[in-house]
């Protein structure tokens, strides 16, 4: 199975004024290429899905990505995240942001692990003006790297960071902030060490929060197929913990090209469409060796198959959202914190993507948030204006506004 990295992914572009940020782009001429990308299946063709209870206030969401989650020392959003950018976003339909922060670079590495005070402040008005914009914010705690290495040697540091987090926002109205106390565990942070942990940063959270919602992703980052794994209190015990996932598959289609991601041999693979198969064959790079036949059969299965049983298609999807079902059945709220295409890919291919998780997890009731606004999986070019046909198929708009 596939190994999937993230060191993170720059922002390149800025947006100092409003009329930056939504400046029409130029009408761009189709490629004849694109033409032969199949359209998906109607809604109504799909099959039946059950429909989970809503979580008050949040339906459609969006990532603030690499600004609060860049590493100590680095800003990979230097024109940050201003009024005017929020209160667009705001306008196009948006009801919450999830704010990604790297709590863990600013905090002391031995006890008392005290966060730092100028970093929280950055937080606190992150939290403010995307409030005074009437987005909710699900805060998420981004990239500890280091736990998922050795969950034990930081067990105590992350419960003593969430403490401090936890009680600096008890305040705040329940219903316009969120807490997801772990983004995307992997590696060593799996299985019930996991569940170890996230017991017990649901216990820190619910001393000073006792109803506040509570966002905890599965494994493997955030896998829905590693949902079932997860042991949460029963909506019984505590109505308020939400299990979450994010939504990537299938991952050569929606990484391709990725600089950050593996297999390295696939970086220079682009062109795959969705649904496959494509206008034509993708080639299978030569250094694809023995202990990457999943890439190698899944390639194959991309060229040959036919649209419905494509690798690259709806199929894929719908078994993924099954494991989404069972939670939902058993009375959970789901939340889905990420999901999205990467700009290499085509623009239909993307838009077919794009609408096809947002109607699937609509018509669930599952709140979500796409990933994200300005970087690689960009939905909004910040500097030139809105990618308008992917904006469409994420807002179910048939007309650009
Ligand atoms: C990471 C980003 C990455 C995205 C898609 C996020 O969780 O923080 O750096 O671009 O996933 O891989």
């Amino acid at each position: 199975m596939k190994t999937r990295q993230i060191i993170g992914s720059l922002s390149v572009s800025s947006c100092l004024t409003l009329a930056s940020c939504t400046t029409p782009l130029s009408q761009e001429t189709p490629d004849p290429k694109l033409q032969p990308v199949h359209e998906l299946p109607p809604l109504s063709s799909r099959p039946a899905a059950p429909k989970s209870a809503s979580i008050k206030g949040l339906q459609r969401g969006i990532n603030l990505g690499n600004y609060l989650d860049s590493p100590k020392g680095t800003n990979w959003r230097p024109d940050g995240i201003g009024d005017d950018y929020l209160a667009h976003l705001s306008q196009l339909g948006f009801d919450h942001v999830r704010l990604p922060v790297r709590f863990a670079d600013y905090a002391l590495e031995q006890a008392p692990f005290t966060i730092d005070e100028g970093f929280f402040k950055k937080v606190d008005d992150a939290i403010a003006s995307a409030h005074r914009h009437k987005l909710s914010v699900i805060l998420d705690f981004h990239h500890y790297e280091k736990i998922m290495h050795e969950p034990e040697a930081h067990r105590a540091r992350a419960i003593a960071l969430w403490e401090q987090i936890a009680q600096r926002y008890q305040k705040q109205a329940l219903d316009t902030l969120l807490f997801e106390p772990m983004n995307e565990p992997m590696d060593k942070l799996a299985g019930d060490v996991w569940n170890s942990i996230a017991s017990d940063l649901i216990q820190t959270i619910r001393k000073s929060n006792p109803k506040r919602l509570i966002i905890v992703d599965s494994a493997y980052w955030a896998a829905a197929s590693r949902l079932p794994e997860l042991k949460l209190p029963s909506p019984k015990q505590d109505p308020n913990i939400v299990p979450s996932f994010h939504m990537y598959e299938p991952y050569l289609f929606t990484h391709q090209g990725a600089p950050w991601s593996t297999p390295k041999e696939m970086t220079a693979t682009k062109a795959i469409v969705f649904p496959g198969p494509g206008p034509k064959p993708v080639a299978i790079p030569s250094a694809i060796g023995p202990d990457l036949a999943w890439v190698r059969d899944w390639l194959n299965d991309y060229n040959k198959k036919p649209v419905q049983d494509n690798p690259s298609g709806m199929t894929r999807i719908i078994q993924e959202f099954a494991h989404v079902d069972k939670l939902i059945q058993q009375g959970y709220r789901v939340y889905l914190g990420e999901f999205g295409a990467i700009e290499y890919a085509d623009m239909k291919s993307r838009e077919n993507y794009v609408r096809l998780i947002r109607e699937e997890a609509e018509r669930r009731n599952i709140a979500w948030c796409y990933w994200d606004d300005g970087g690689a999986f960009k939905v909004i070019d910040r500097k030139k204006g809105d990618v308008l046909p992917l904006r469409a198929a994420l807002l179910n708009e048939t007309s650009a506004k």
